[in-house]
Formats: C-alpha cells, structure tokens, sequence
C-alpha cells in the first residue's frame, strides 16, 4: 500500500491548509493510500541544531528526540508528501521552515542507505494559502522550498499558492481551488 504524509503548518484548528488537509486526506485514503496527517500546532518539533550528527547515521536519524526525530524514518518509507502552509508576512511559517530545516538529516549525497537516492521519484507537494499574497511574490517562496526537497532527493515538487483566504476555513466555498486541489492530489496519486 502506497503511504503517503499530510503535514500542516497552520496554528488554526480550523483553518484553510486544514480544511484542505482534511480534502486531501480523505481523497488520497479513497484513492487507496495509508494516509498520516501531522498537524504541526500539536506535534513538538524543535528547531535544527546543525549539529550534523544525522550525517554519521546510515540511516535517516536526527539526535533531537522530538516528534520529528521520530517521523524521519516514516517519511523516509513514505511515497509522498504534502505541506500545507499559510504565508505569514510574505514567506511559510516559521513551523514550516522549521521543518523543512530539519529534513536536513535527509541530505547524505554519499550515504547508500540515507540518503537522497531513496526519494528519486517520489512526489512532493508545497501548498500555500494567503490573504493578497501576489502570485509571483508566493512562486518565488515556494520554489525556494522545492528548490530545497530536490536537493534532499524530492525530484519531483509541484506547488499551488492560493490567496484571497483571509477567513478561516474560506476555501471550502470556492469550487475553483477545490477542483485545483484535487487536480494536485491526481497528480500525487498517479
Ligand atoms: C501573522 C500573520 C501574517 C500574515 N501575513 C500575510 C502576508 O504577508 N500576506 C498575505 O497575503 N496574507 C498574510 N496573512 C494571511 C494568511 O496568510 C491567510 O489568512 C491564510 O489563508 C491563513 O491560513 P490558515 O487559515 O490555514 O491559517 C497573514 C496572517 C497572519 C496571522
């Protein structure tokens, strides 16, 4: 069974990446995958030492017992990602960069075992929600952090940035973003 890992760096309960969290976790369980979702609010996830202890691992490890730490080998095993994040003063959140400085443990170029060769061709996905976030403005933040997965071995990134989303939960009334977010889980699950 195809796994795949829903992550949230929303703080809102209710809010759009979770009303879109919850869209995608349900289509991709339909479309027959093992779905885990990791709302960030609740999960403990500590910022990178740069201690560089992962690189004298073989396999994905990180010496911060965190939830994180413990997710590592989960997503390594995983098919697929998914982050879901607001855009707070123009970037992603800070849970979300937090995150993805700690897949860092995941950059082992020479390492047969951790390493960026176990995710060549699996997919990943970076969704933003916004207020009035300019298009080009949220392309520019969100290739950074697909720029950033390539080189942690995610080959292959897409994004979908969408704005005007000011009221929690908001996404749920436009059939347009809904349809542009289940073309993004066709696309996962192809
Ligand atoms: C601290 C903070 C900073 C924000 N900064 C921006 C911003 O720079 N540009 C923008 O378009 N929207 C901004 N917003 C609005 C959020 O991006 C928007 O409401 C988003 O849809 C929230 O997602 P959520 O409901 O999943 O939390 C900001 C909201 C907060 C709380």
């Amino acid at each position: 069974m195809s796994k795949a890992i829903i992550f949230n760096a929303s703080p809102r309960p209710k809010g759009n990446c979770a009303a879109i969290a919850s869209r995608m976790e349900e289509e991709l369980a339909e479309k027959g995958f093992d779905v885990r979702r990791v709302d960030f609010r609740t999960a403990t996830i500590g910022y990178c030492k740069g201690c560089d202890a992962c690189k004298r691992h073989d396999e994905p490890w990180c010496v911060q017992k965190d939830d994180m730490g413990a997710l590592l080998p989960e997503l390594d095993a995983a098919d697929c990602f998914v982050m879901l994040t607001p855009i707070y003063w123009g970037d992603i959140t800070a849970q979300a960069k937090t995150f993805v400085d700690r897949l860092y443990a995941f950059f082992a170029p020479a390492k047969e075992n951790m390493t960026v060769a176990t995710k060549f061709g699996k997919k990943v996905a970076v969704v933003t929600t916004s207020g009035s976030m300019p298009e080009e403005a949220v392309a520019e933040k969100t290739q950074a952090v697909i720029n950033s997965l390539g080189i942690a071995g995610y080959t292959e990134g897409r994004s979908l940035s969408l704005n005007q989303l000011n009221v929690p939960g908001a996404v749920n009334d436009s059939e347009e973003y809904l349809a542009e977010v289940d073309e993004l889980v066709g696309w996962l699950s192809e």
